[in-house]
């Protein structure tokens, strides 16, 4: 891919990951449009980045329908869609799970990285070289006990993202992911040592998108993907208490 001159929207970049992308992608001189929740925070990224915005939740309906709108109305020629906006539950299955907290993850994760996947592939094809990228996670390959349904839409991704890929085989849309380990951002607060900034990560990504390297595997996921390779079971128990 070339990773100048494009038009970007990326899900959940207001903060983490999903700015560093935008911020590194600004950088090379792309148009970017960030969304999230947050107005006041899209508001002030957007001005201290100079990047466009666009506020919904991803977990409602509404406000999926709304950004598929607003998209189609006002930035047809977006020619590169980054799928990264993403939260994490803990908990345990016994005390503390609701079927609201389940449905609010599976939504955000998985069903709005599907949802704007298909709605956005017919103006991707009307368009020059075109790009999906989802962010999965390490945590796609082997899960960690705490976060049952976050891995699983993870792992939900890695295979949709795969699929997709094949359908858009002979087509100008290529179809990424990109599996980061675990990263110093919001989400993992108060969580987990040896943490990679997401910075490392948008530079890593660029290098692997560049390259048409399809799943972009970030640090240490390296080192897990081989190990996942030659013993599921070792790497498996690896990530279980993470
Ligand atoms: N951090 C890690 O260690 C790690 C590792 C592997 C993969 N990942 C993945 O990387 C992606 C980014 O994570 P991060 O660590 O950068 O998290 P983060 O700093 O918490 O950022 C999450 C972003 O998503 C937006 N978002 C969250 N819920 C949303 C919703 N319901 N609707 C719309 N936007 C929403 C947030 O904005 P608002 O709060 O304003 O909505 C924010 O911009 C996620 O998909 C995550 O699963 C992270």
């Amino acid at each position: 891919m070339n990773v100048s001159y494009n038009k970007v929207l990326i899900t959940g970049g207001s903060s983490g990951i999903g700015l560093a992308l935008a911020i590194k992608l600004k950088s090379l001189n792309n148009y970017v449009i960030i969304t999230g929740r947050d107005r006041a925070k899209l508001e002030k990224m957007a001005y201290q980045y100079k990047l466009d915005t666009y506020q919904c939740d991803l977990a409602d309906q509404g406000g999926v329908q709304s950004l598929i709108k607003a998209v189609h109305d006002q930035h047809p020629d977006i020619n590169i869609i980054i799928n990264n906006a993403g939260m994490q539950y803990n908990y345990d299955f016994i005390n503390n799970v609701s079927f609201e907290k389940i449905e609010y993850e599976v939504e955000v994760n998985f069903n709005a990285v599907a949802k704007l996947s298909s709605a956005f592939l017919p103006m991707l094809l009307g368009n020059k070289e075109a790009a999906i990228v989802n962010v999965s996670s390490g945590l796609a390959l082997s899960p960690k006990k705490s976060a049952p349904v976050y891995c699983a839409t993870k792992a939900g991704v890695h295979m949709f993202t795969k699929a997709l890929r094949y359908q858009m085989e002979g087509t100008n849309v290529k179809v990424f992911e990109v599996l980061p380990p675990l990263v110093d951002t919001p989400m993992t607060a108060g969580n987990g040592k040896d943490k990679i900034s997401p910075e490392a990560v948008a530079e890593e990504f660029i290098l692997g998108f560049e390259k048409n390297k399809f799943e972009i595997n970030i640090g240490k996921v390296k080192l897990l993907k081989m190990i996942h390779r030659i013993s599921p079971v070792i790497a498996d128990s690896i990530l279980k208490n993470n």
